[in-house]
């Protein structure tokens, strides 16, 4: 029985009084979450603690960092160290995301170097993938998401490799409103699975969570959810929102 996680990325967004609100409105709803059931709430570093405290005790609500730096410790103004993050206990962080892919050229083997820093932290590794819209326009997806988990992820071993949540985010659905229909998710996380097998074994790919991230919503959630190989969602914009954050959990099977 694999997890079965909504994670809310708030990206850069809200105060720290806008996000306190926000957390204690999700758990005011009373969220009943069933065994294997996470919610993950990945806000900017500053609310990190804070988070923590609120969720401290709720069953099965985690903290997700953003990001973190492929380095242990040094010269890196500005940056956070994964041994930062697991001093403050930090459960999650989400790495590879799109944006920081484009913003800040964050390469398949400099995240394969972040994986690491996380792993050694014990911070478990969400590993954003996806392709943009035209690799899917010329239906390569599947080779583009291929290297992205072969370059950054192959060189873990399986016991490694068991910590790792990979979500796939099709750029092209990021913030667009144009999510991609659940046979388009289903597919490509049956093909990421069958690669997870190829290379970590059928075991491995059977307990590997899935998430599909892009424009999910209160009102596709459930048929996206509903697919065999999708095991929830890392949702963007519809995380700030209490109710329907919340709504998209309910929809989780
Ligand atoms: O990391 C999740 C995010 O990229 C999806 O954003 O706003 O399309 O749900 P959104």
């Amino acid at each position: 029985m694999r997890k079965k996680i909504v994670a809310g990325n708030w990206k850069m967004n809200l105060t720290l009084a806008q996000g306190e609100q926000l957390i204690n409105d999700i758990l005011q709803a009373g969220l009943k979450l069933e065994e294997g059931q996470e919610v993950v709430i990945a806000t900017p570093f500053p609310y990190l603690l804070k988070a923590k405290a609120l969720l401290k005790n709720y069953p099965g609500f985690y903290v997700a960092a953003q990001n973190c730096h492929s380095e242990k410790s040094g010269a890196f103004t500005g940056e956070v160290a994964a041994e930062m993050l697991q001093s403050i206990g930090v459960d999650y962080v989400i790495l590879g995301h799109s944006e920081r892919r484009e913003y800040f050229q964050e390469s398949n083997e400099m995240l394969a170097r972040k994986i690491d820093q996380a792993l050694a932290n014990g911070i478990k590794p969400i590993f954003c993938c996806g392709e943009p819209l035209a690799i899917r326009q010329a239906e390569s997806q599947n080779d583009y998401v291929a290297a992205q988990l072969a370059e950054s992820l192959y060189h873990l071993t399986a016991e490694q490799f068991s910590q790792v949540v990979i979500a796939y985010e099709p750029i092209w659905a990021i913030g667009t409103g144009l999510t991609a229909s659940a046979a388009q998710a289903q597919d490509m996380h049956a093909f990421i699975r069958s690669q997870i097998a190829n290379k970590f074994g059928r075991e491995a790919a059977l307990h590997t969570t899935i998430l599909y991230g892009g424009s999910a919503k209160p009102g596709n959630a459930a048929e996206l959810f509903a697919s065999p190989d999708v095991d929830g969602g890392l949702i963007g914009g519809a995380s700030l929102v209490a109710a329907d954050f919340v709504s998209i959990v309910t929809k989780l099977s």
